[in-house]
């Protein structure tokens, strides 16, 4: 059976376009289909600026909304990261065998270094970015080898890291002797790149500063349909479906498109204005988020079930990443401890 394994950082509320690129279908699809694990990746939360108790609230929230979203703990295993030491451990491996030029030319990193740059700045704390938002693709690669995943189900903006993870998963095993399973990306259909409502020259991230373009899985209704009547469409009159020429409405007709199971182009020709077309976008976002909306009601009622669901999730990733990060130390030069060596029996003491 393949193996799976995706995740979200908590750095912001989860986003429709967090949703509707990665969560649904792995709900729907990878966690009955394949032996599958999901993730609150709150150590990638720590490379910018960051409040700890911001974290640790959005941690929980996010683990909440995995499951409100219909992961299903018999089904798949669902941990936060730092609850599992394999990723760190994993990480410090891999940069030493990715390269500095390759981190730099990360599309995110160029992104993200920028924009918390002048943040920084703003808040005259000079202009510097912490280490590990350079190292972070590292790793998120060491979480997806750590447990051997051949599928990484992610929307389009984390196509290149995934991409990375492939390049060193081959360097090291082309090195030290075949230890990971090489993955690769998959990405769902329609919705692969949700972009902000306001702005749809950009993705819609949870990330940037709260606006009207992004839609959160906890607002309201008449939150979400306003924000979605209120979208930046194109100028012309029909509704044509063309990503290039017409962003806005490309945008409008994938998120209507992802929401109803039909397809863009399809739809566009069901519509004569942009009015009737917002309106029922607005509609089907609303319907797809409120099932949601009502089961995370009802796990926020019962956060000892949350929590018991995170550490039986954590145990069980511990014993799937363990013995393969082992393998790397192995594999890669370093001593096995005196206690590993012990139970493989090679002896407390191994002669050079
Ligand atoms: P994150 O938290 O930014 O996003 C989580 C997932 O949601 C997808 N996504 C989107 N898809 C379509 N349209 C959008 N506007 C949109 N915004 C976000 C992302 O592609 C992602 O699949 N680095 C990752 C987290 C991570 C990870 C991993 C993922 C860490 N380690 C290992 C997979 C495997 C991130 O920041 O995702």
């Amino acid at each position: 059976m393949t193996r799976v394994f995706s995740g979200v950082k908590p750095t912001g509320h989860l986003t429709l376009g967090n949703y509707l690129g990665a969560m649904r279908r792995w709900a729907a699809v990878d966690q009955h289909e394949a032996d599958a694990l999901f993730c609150v990746v709150d150590l990638h939360a720590l490379t910018v600026d960051h409040d700890p108790a911001r974290v640790r609230r959005l941690s929980r929230q996010s683990a909440t909304l995995l499951l409100a979203a219909g992961l299903d703990p018999e089904l798949c295993t669902v941990f936060v990261q730092s609850h599992v030491d394999e990723h760190a451990r994993l990480s410090y491996v891999l940069e030493c065998v990715a390269t500095d030029g390759e981190m730099r030319r990360m599309i995110q990193y160029k992104e993200k270094a920028a924009r918390e740059r002048q943040r920084q700045r703003q808040r005259q704390r000079g202009g510097s970015v912490r280490l590990s938002l350079l190292t972070y693709p590292v790793l998120m690669a060491a979480d997806i080898l750590a447990y051997g995943a051949g599928e990484v189900p992610v929307g389009d903006d984390q196509r290149q890291h995934v991409e990375l993870a492939r390049d060193l998963a081959v360097r090291f095993n082309q090195r030290y002797g075949h230890t990971f399973v090489v993955p690769r990306a998959t990405r769902p259909e329609v919705a692969a790149r949700v972009m902000n409502l306001q702005d749809p020259a950009s993705k819609m991230g949870k990330s940037d500063d709260v606006g009207p373009g992004i839609v959160y899985l906890l607002d309201e209704p008449d939150v979400v349909r306003k924000k979605v009547m209120r979208a930046v469409t194109d100028s012309g009159r029909e509704v044509v479906y063309d990503r290039e020429t017409r962003p806005g409405l490309a945008n409008l007709l994938e998120i209507l498109a992802a929401c109803t199971g039909g397809e863009p182009e399809a739809l566009s020709g069901a519509y004569t204005s942009y009015g009737a077309l917002k309106k029922d976008t607005a509609e089907a976002v609303v319907e797809v988020l409120r099932p949601l909306q009502a089961r995370h009601k009802e796990l926020c009622a019962d956060p000892g079930h949350v929590e018991g669901v995170l550490r039986a999730g954590a145990e069980r990733a511990r014993g799937m990443a363990r013995p393969t990060v082992d393998a790397a130390y192995r594999a890669i030069g370093l001593l096995p401890a005196v206690a590993e060596a012990e139970t493989a029996g090679a002896g407390a003491v191994v002669t050079v």
